[in-house]
Protein backbone atom coordinates (compact mmCIF):
# COMPACT_ATOMS: atom_id res chain seq x y z
CA UNK A 1 0.00 0.00 0.00
CA UNK A 2 1.92 3.26 -1.34
CA UNK A 3 1.23 6.56 0.73
CA UNK A 4 1.38 9.61 -2.05
CA UNK A 5 2.24 13.24 -0.62
CA UNK A 6 0.69 16.28 -2.52
CA UNK A 7 -1.07 14.26 -5.04
CA UNK A 8 -3.02 15.76 -8.46
CA UNK A 9 -6.39 13.58 -8.15
CA UNK A 10 -6.62 14.60 -12.23
CA UNK A 11 -6.83 11.10 -13.48
CA UNK A 12 -8.84 10.47 -10.31
CA UNK A 13 -12.58 12.70 -11.00
CA UNK A 14 -14.42 12.41 -14.44
CA UNK A 15 -14.12 16.05 -14.81
CA UNK A 16 -10.27 15.96 -15.06
CA UNK A 17 -10.26 18.79 -12.51
CA UNK A 18 -6.21 19.26 -11.30
CA UNK A 19 -6.82 19.54 -8.18
CA UNK A 20 -4.43 18.08 -5.03
CA UNK A 21 -4.95 15.83 -2.49
CA UNK A 22 -2.50 16.41 0.84
CA UNK A 23 -2.09 12.65 0.95
CA UNK A 24 -3.58 9.81 -1.06
CA UNK A 25 -3.78 6.27 -1.03
CA UNK A 26 -5.95 3.12 -2.48
CA UNK A 27 -7.11 -0.04 -0.46
CA UNK A 28 -7.77 -3.20 -1.97
CA UNK A 29 -8.84 -5.03 1.46
CA UNK A 30 -10.67 -4.04 4.76
CA UNK A 31 -7.40 -4.19 6.47
CA UNK A 32 -5.67 -2.01 4.43
CA UNK A 33 -8.83 0.95 4.74
CA UNK A 34 -8.28 0.21 8.62
CA UNK A 35 -4.53 0.85 8.45
CA UNK A 36 -5.71 4.11 6.88
CA UNK A 37 -8.12 4.92 8.59
CA UNK A 38 -5.66 4.86 11.59
CA UNK A 39 -2.97 6.83 9.49
CA UNK A 40 -5.67 9.25 8.98
CA UNK A 41 -7.69 9.98 12.11
CA UNK A 42 -6.46 13.53 12.56
CA UNK A 43 -7.26 14.95 9.09
CA UNK A 44 -10.53 15.14 6.87
CA UNK A 45 -10.80 12.37 4.86
CA UNK A 46 -12.69 11.35 1.36
CA UNK A 47 -13.67 8.04 -0.05
CA UNK A 48 -13.05 8.17 -3.20
CA UNK A 49 -14.67 5.16 -5.70
CA UNK A 50 -14.91 5.97 -9.42
CA UNK A 51 -14.85 10.23 -8.89
CA UNK A 52 -17.51 10.17 -12.00
CA UNK A 53 -19.97 12.04 -9.28
CA UNK A 54 -18.04 14.67 -7.88
CA UNK A 55 -16.82 18.49 -8.49
CA UNK A 56 -13.23 19.20 -6.54
CA UNK A 57 -13.66 23.14 -6.29
CA UNK A 58 -9.99 22.93 -4.67
CA UNK A 59 -6.99 20.77 -3.14
CA UNK A 60 -8.01 18.45 -0.28
CA UNK A 61 -6.41 19.22 2.97
CA UNK A 62 -6.71 15.85 4.08
CA UNK A 63 -6.39 11.92 2.69
CA UNK A 64 -8.00 10.97 0.07
CA UNK A 65 -9.09 7.31 0.39
CA UNK A 66 -9.75 5.42 -3.15
CA UNK A 67 -11.69 2.09 -2.71
CA UNK A 68 -10.38 -1.14 -4.84
CA UNK A 69 -12.51 -3.92 -3.18
CA UNK A 70 -12.88 -5.91 -6.01
CA UNK A 71 -14.49 -9.63 -6.58
CA UNK A 72 -17.91 -10.79 -7.43
CA UNK A 73 -19.59 -13.57 -6.19
CA UNK A 74 -22.61 -15.79 -6.27
CA UNK A 75 -24.46 -15.96 -3.22
CA UNK A 76 -27.22 -18.20 -3.74
CA UNK A 77 -30.00 -18.47 -5.40
CA UNK A 78 -33.76 -19.79 -6.02
CA UNK A 79 -35.39 -21.05 -8.51
CA UNK A 80 -36.04 -17.70 -9.99
CA UNK A 81 -33.30 -15.53 -8.90
CA UNK A 82 -29.70 -15.39 -8.01
CA UNK A 83 -27.83 -13.34 -5.48
CA UNK A 84 -24.81 -12.11 -6.18
CA UNK A 85 -21.95 -9.41 -3.94
CA UNK A 86 -19.92 -7.24 -5.84
CA UNK A 87 -16.90 -5.31 -4.41
CA UNK A 88 -17.47 -1.55 -3.99
CA UNK A 89 -14.33 -1.27 -5.77
CA UNK A 90 -15.50 -2.89 -9.51
CA UNK A 91 -16.18 -0.79 -12.32
CA UNK A 92 -20.00 -0.91 -12.91
CA UNK A 93 -20.20 -1.09 -16.28
CA UNK A 94 -17.76 -3.92 -15.98
CA UNK A 95 -20.19 -5.71 -13.34
CA UNK A 96 -22.76 -5.00 -15.58
CA UNK A 97 -22.14 -6.49 -18.58
CA UNK A 98 -20.22 -9.85 -16.87
CA UNK A 99 -23.72 -10.52 -15.68
CA UNK A 100 -25.23 -10.23 -18.93
CA UNK A 101 -22.60 -12.76 -20.07
CA UNK A 102 -23.49 -15.15 -17.21
CA UNK A 103 -27.52 -14.18 -18.21
CA UNK A 104 -28.18 -12.74 -14.83
CA UNK A 105 -31.17 -10.21 -16.00
CA UNK A 106 -31.63 -7.19 -14.58
CA UNK A 107 -29.02 -4.59 -14.66
CA UNK A 108 -29.10 -4.57 -18.71
CA UNK A 109 -30.84 -0.98 -18.85
CA UNK A 110 -27.96 0.14 -16.49
CA UNK A 111 -25.41 -0.30 -18.81
CA UNK A 112 -22.33 2.24 -19.09
CA UNK A 113 -23.64 4.22 -16.31
CA UNK A 114 -19.78 5.57 -15.14
CA UNK A 115 -18.92 4.79 -11.93
CA UNK A 116 -18.19 1.89 -9.47
CA UNK A 117 -20.44 -0.50 -7.50
CA UNK A 118 -20.21 1.51 -4.23
CA UNK A 119 -22.11 4.61 -5.89
CA UNK A 120 -24.64 2.72 -7.14
CA UNK A 121 -26.75 2.73 -3.74
CA UNK A 122 -24.87 6.16 -2.49
CA UNK A 123 -26.66 7.27 -5.77
CA UNK A 124 -29.29 5.00 -5.99
CA UNK A 125 -28.79 5.24 -10.09
CA UNK A 126 -31.15 4.60 -12.36
CA UNK A 127 -31.61 5.03 -16.29
CA UNK A 128 -33.85 4.20 -18.98
CA UNK A 129 -36.88 2.80 -17.21
CA UNK A 130 -35.07 0.83 -14.75
CA UNK A 131 -33.99 2.16 -10.51
CA UNK A 132 -31.20 0.50 -8.82
CA UNK A 133 -34.04 -0.57 -6.46
CA UNK A 134 -35.78 -3.19 -8.68
CA UNK A 135 -31.97 -4.94 -8.08
CA UNK A 136 -30.58 -4.43 -4.52
CA UNK A 137 -30.33 -6.44 -2.09
CA UNK A 138 -28.52 -4.74 0.23
CA UNK A 139 -24.98 -3.98 1.15
CA UNK A 140 -22.27 -4.30 3.96
CA UNK A 141 -20.38 -0.78 5.30
CA UNK A 142 -17.60 -0.11 7.58
CA UNK A 143 -18.16 2.57 9.81
CA UNK A 144 -14.97 5.20 10.18
CA UNK A 145 -15.64 6.10 13.74
CA UNK A 146 -16.64 3.24 15.61
CA UNK A 147 -14.34 0.84 13.01
CA UNK A 148 -16.91 -1.86 12.70
CA UNK A 149 -18.66 -3.33 9.24
CA UNK A 150 -22.48 -2.90 9.61
CA UNK A 151 -25.13 -4.58 7.14
CA UNK A 152 -27.71 -2.52 5.58
CA UNK A 153 -30.97 -3.74 4.48
CA UNK A 154 -32.65 -1.55 1.24
CA UNK A 155 -35.38 -0.33 3.21
CA UNK A 156 -32.11 0.58 6.18
CA UNK A 157 -30.77 2.63 3.17
CA UNK A 158 -33.83 5.16 2.52
CA UNK A 159 -33.43 5.06 -1.37
CA UNK A 160 -34.75 8.61 -2.96
CA UNK A 161 -34.42 9.97 -6.14
CA UNK A 162 -30.40 10.34 -7.08
CA UNK A 163 -30.39 9.67 -3.01
CA UNK A 164 -30.07 7.75 -0.14
CA UNK A 165 -28.94 7.85 3.70
CA UNK A 166 -25.26 7.95 2.75
CA UNK A 167 -26.03 11.07 0.91
CA UNK A 168 -27.95 12.66 4.26
CA UNK A 169 -28.31 11.39 7.80
CA UNK A 170 -25.18 8.92 7.49
CA UNK A 171 -22.89 11.16 5.06
CA UNK A 172 -19.18 11.05 5.53
CA UNK A 173 -19.94 8.43 8.18
CA UNK A 174 -19.60 5.14 5.92
CA UNK A 175 -17.76 3.65 3.65
CA UNK A 176 -19.54 0.92 1.62
CA UNK A 177 -17.41 -2.51 1.05
CA UNK A 178 -19.78 -4.74 -1.32
CA UNK A 179 -23.18 -4.45 -2.34
CA UNK A 180 -25.91 -7.52 -2.92
CA UNK A 181 -27.84 -7.99 -6.04
CA UNK A 182 -30.72 -10.28 -6.79
CA UNK A 183 -30.93 -10.81 -10.41
CA UNK A 184 -33.61 -13.18 -12.41
CA UNK A 185 -32.55 -15.83 -14.09
CA UNK A 186 -35.80 -15.43 -17.04
CA UNK A 187 -35.56 -11.68 -17.92
CA UNK A 188 -38.56 -9.18 -17.52
CA UNK A 189 -37.36 -6.59 -20.40
CA UNK A 190 -37.82 -2.79 -20.43
CA UNK A 191 -37.93 -1.20 -23.58
CA UNK A 192 -40.90 1.03 -23.41
CA UNK A 193 -38.45 4.39 -22.02
CA UNK A 194 -37.17 7.02 -24.26
CA UNK A 195 -35.80 5.91 -28.00
CA UNK A 196 -34.92 2.13 -26.75
CA UNK A 197 -37.20 0.50 -29.19
CA UNK A 198 -36.35 2.88 -31.60
CA UNK A 199 -32.85 1.97 -31.39
CA UNK A 200 -33.63 -1.64 -31.27
CA UNK A 201 -35.50 -1.43 -34.67
CA UNK A 202 -32.38 0.51 -36.54
CA UNK A 203 -30.21 -2.45 -34.79
CA UNK A 204 -32.41 -4.67 -36.68
CA UNK A 205 -32.86 -7.20 -33.74
CA UNK A 206 -35.13 -10.06 -34.51
CA UNK A 207 -35.29 -11.45 -30.79
CA UNK A 208 -35.34 -9.47 -28.17
CA UNK A 209 -32.18 -10.55 -24.96
CA UNK A 210 -30.82 -8.60 -22.44
CA UNK A 211 -27.28 -8.64 -23.91
CA UNK A 212 -29.51 -6.44 -27.29
CA UNK A 213 -30.89 -4.26 -24.63
CA UNK A 214 -27.39 -3.47 -23.57
CA UNK A 215 -26.45 -2.38 -26.79
CA UNK A 216 -29.23 -0.75 -27.52
CA UNK A 217 -28.84 1.37 -23.71
CA UNK A 218 -24.96 1.53 -24.57
CA UNK A 219 -25.89 3.52 -28.35
CA UNK A 220 -27.96 6.04 -27.12
CA UNK A 221 -25.93 6.87 -24.13
CA UNK A 222 -22.90 7.42 -25.91
CA UNK A 223 -24.79 9.26 -29.01
CA UNK A 224 -25.68 11.71 -26.06
CA UNK A 225 -23.75 12.03 -23.31
CA UNK A 226 -19.96 13.02 -23.51
CA UNK A 227 -17.38 10.30 -22.81
CA UNK A 228 -15.02 11.34 -19.98
CA UNK A 229 -11.97 10.14 -21.06
CA UNK A 230 -12.30 12.93 -23.84
CA UNK A 231 -14.33 15.36 -22.60
CA UNK A 232 -14.49 16.03 -18.68
CA UNK A 233 -18.19 15.71 -17.05
CA UNK A 234 -19.91 14.04 -14.28
CA UNK A 235 -22.80 13.03 -16.17
CA UNK A 236 -26.17 15.27 -15.23
CA UNK A 237 -25.05 17.85 -13.05
CA UNK A 238 -28.47 18.95 -11.48
CA UNK A 239 -31.57 16.53 -10.78
CA UNK A 240 -34.65 16.73 -12.49
CA UNK A 241 -36.93 18.91 -10.26
CA UNK A 242 -40.33 17.80 -9.31
CA UNK A 243 -43.39 20.30 -8.94
CA UNK A 244 -46.70 20.37 -8.11
CA UNK A 245 -49.19 19.07 -10.68
CA UNK A 246 -50.88 22.43 -10.78
CA UNK A 247 -47.86 24.28 -11.12
CA UNK A 248 -47.18 21.93 -14.12
CA UNK A 249 -50.43 23.28 -15.53
CA UNK A 250 -50.04 26.16 -15.24
CA UNK A 251 -46.43 26.46 -16.79
CA UNK A 252 -47.07 24.66 -19.74
CA UNK A 253 -49.27 27.31 -20.36
CA UNK A 254 -47.09 29.49 -20.05
CA UNK A 255 -43.93 27.49 -21.86
CA UNK A 256 -44.84 25.91 -25.08
CA UNK A 257 -43.21 22.10 -25.32
CA UNK A 258 -42.03 22.00 -21.62
CA UNK A 259 -41.42 18.20 -20.72
CA UNK A 260 -42.28 16.32 -17.22
CA UNK A 261 -43.11 12.85 -16.49
CA UNK A 262 -45.98 12.31 -13.60
CA UNK A 263 -44.33 10.85 -10.34
CA UNK A 264 -46.24 8.40 -8.53
CA UNK A 265 -47.10 10.46 -5.77
CA UNK A 266 -48.94 13.21 -8.52
CA UNK A 267 -46.40 15.67 -9.01
CA UNK A 268 -44.68 16.17 -12.71
CA UNK A 269 -41.15 15.55 -12.72
CA UNK A 270 -39.65 18.37 -15.00
CA UNK A 271 -36.79 17.81 -17.74
CA UNK A 272 -33.79 19.71 -16.48
CA UNK A 273 -32.19 19.51 -19.25
CA UNK A 274 -34.99 21.10 -21.61
CA UNK A 275 -35.19 23.85 -18.87
CA UNK A 276 -31.51 24.79 -19.25
CA UNK A 277 -31.57 24.28 -22.93
CA UNK A 278 -34.50 27.04 -22.80
CA UNK A 279 -32.36 29.46 -21.13
CA UNK A 280 -30.04 29.01 -24.38
CA UNK A 281 -27.52 27.70 -22.09
CA UNK A 282 -26.87 24.33 -24.47
CA UNK A 283 -23.38 24.09 -26.03
CA UNK A 284 -22.55 27.36 -24.03
CA UNK A 285 -18.78 27.56 -23.57
CA UNK A 286 -16.69 30.16 -21.36
CA UNK A 287 -12.86 29.29 -21.48
CA UNK A 288 -12.90 25.14 -20.38
CA UNK A 289 -16.00 25.25 -18.73
CA UNK A 290 -19.10 24.63 -20.49
CA UNK A 291 -22.73 22.91 -21.42
CA UNK A 292 -22.65 19.67 -23.55
CA UNK A 293 -24.20 20.58 -26.85
CA UNK A 294 -25.92 17.50 -27.15
CA UNK A 295 -27.78 17.25 -23.35
CA UNK A 296 -28.14 20.36 -21.25
CA UNK A 297 -28.02 18.31 -18.39
CA UNK A 298 -24.02 17.94 -18.94
CA UNK A 299 -21.11 19.97 -18.00
CA UNK A 300 -18.30 19.67 -19.08
CA UNK A 301 -14.91 20.75 -19.06
CA UNK A 302 -12.71 21.14 -22.37
CA UNK A 303 -9.43 20.46 -20.60
CA UNK A 304 -7.85 23.12 -18.29
CA UNK A 305 -11.55 24.39 -16.31
CA UNK A 306 -11.28 24.75 -12.34
CA UNK A 307 -13.46 23.46 -10.54
CA UNK A 308 -14.38 26.74 -9.03
CA UNK A 309 -15.50 27.70 -12.99
CA UNK A 310 -17.56 25.11 -13.62
CA UNK A 311 -19.53 25.56 -10.11
CA UNK A 312 -19.56 29.49 -10.76
CA UNK A 313 -21.71 28.29 -14.35
CA UNK A 314 -24.05 26.26 -12.91
CA UNK A 315 -24.99 28.75 -10.20
CA UNK A 316 -25.67 30.98 -13.07
CA UNK A 317 -27.64 28.31 -14.75
CA UNK A 318 -29.51 27.80 -11.83
CA UNK A 319 -30.04 32.04 -11.34
CA UNK A 320 -31.37 31.65 -15.03
CA UNK A 321 -33.92 28.88 -15.03
CA UNK A 322 -35.07 30.50 -11.25
CA UNK A 323 -35.52 33.47 -13.24
CA UNK A 324 -37.39 32.26 -15.67
CA UNK A 325 -39.31 29.21 -14.67
CA UNK A 326 -39.49 30.06 -10.92
CA UNK A 327 -37.76 26.26 -10.55
CA UNK A 328 -35.02 25.71 -8.55
CA UNK A 329 -32.40 22.72 -10.10
CA UNK A 330 -30.83 21.29 -7.21
CA UNK A 331 -27.13 20.05 -7.70
CA UNK A 332 -26.98 15.92 -8.09
CA UNK A 333 -23.24 16.15 -8.31
CA UNK A 334 -20.88 16.12 -4.90
CA UNK A 335 -19.70 19.09 -4.71
CA UNK A 336 -15.88 18.95 -2.76
N1 LIG B 1 -33.96 17.50 -23.08
C1 LIG B 1 -33.94 18.68 -23.78
N2 LIG B 1 -32.73 19.31 -23.94
C2 LIG B 1 -31.59 18.79 -23.44
C3 LIG B 1 -31.62 17.58 -22.73
C4 LIG B 1 -32.83 16.94 -22.56
O1 LIG B 1 -34.95 19.16 -24.24
O2 LIG B 1 -30.55 19.41 -23.65
C5 LIG B 1 -35.24 16.78 -22.95
C6 LIG B 1 -35.24 15.55 -23.86
O3 LIG B 1 -35.71 15.86 -25.11
C7 LIG B 1 -36.16 14.60 -23.15
C8 LIG B 1 -35.99 14.98 -21.68
O4 LIG B 1 -35.37 16.25 -21.66
O5 LIG B 1 -37.47 14.83 -23.52
C9 LIG B 1 -35.22 13.96 -20.87
O6 LIG B 1 -33.91 13.81 -21.39
P1 LIG B 1 -33.07 12.46 -21.24
O7 LIG B 1 -33.88 11.28 -21.66
O8 LIG B 1 -31.76 12.67 -21.90
O9 LIG B 1 -32.89 12.23 -19.70
P2 LIG B 1 -32.63 13.22 -18.48
O10 LIG B 1 -33.88 13.37 -17.71
O11 LIG B 1 -31.97 14.48 -18.94
C10 LIG B 1 -32.07 11.29 -16.81
C11 LIG B 1 -30.98 10.94 -15.84
C12 LIG B 1 -29.78 10.38 -16.56
C13 LIG B 1 -30.21 9.13 -17.32
C14 LIG B 1 -31.33 9.52 -18.29
C15 LIG B 1 -31.89 8.31 -19.01
C16 LIG B 1 -31.24 12.51 -13.98
C17 LIG B 1 -30.68 13.71 -13.27
N3 LIG B 1 -30.60 12.14 -15.09
O12 LIG B 1 -31.59 12.36 -17.62
O13 LIG B 1 -28.83 9.98 -15.59
O14 LIG B 1 -29.13 8.57 -18.04
O15 LIG B 1 -32.43 10.13 -17.56
O16 LIG B 1 -32.63 7.52 -18.14
O17 LIG B 1 -32.22 11.93 -13.52
C18 LIG B 1 -27.00 10.87 -14.35
O18 LIG B 1 -27.71 10.76 -13.36
O19 LIG B 1 -25.81 11.28 -14.29
C19 LIG B 1 -27.55 10.50 -15.65
C20 LIG B 1 -26.86 10.66 -16.78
Amino acid sequence: MQIQENFSLRQYNSFGINAGARFFASFKTLEELEELVDHARHHKKLVLGGGTNILLTGDFDGWVLKNDLTGIEEAGETGEEIFVKAGAGENWNSFVQYAISRDWAGLENLSLIPGNVGAAPMQNIGAYGVELESVFNGLEAYHLKDKAVHSFTVGDCQLGYRDSIFKNKLKDQYVILNVSFRLRKQPVFHTEYGAIRQELERMQVQELSIGAIARAVINIRSSKLPDPAKIGNAGSFFKNPSVPADRFRQLEKEHKGIVGYKNPDGSVKLAAGWLIEQCGWKGFRRGDAGVHAHQALVLVNYGAATGKEIYRLSEEIQQSVRDRFAVTLEREVNII
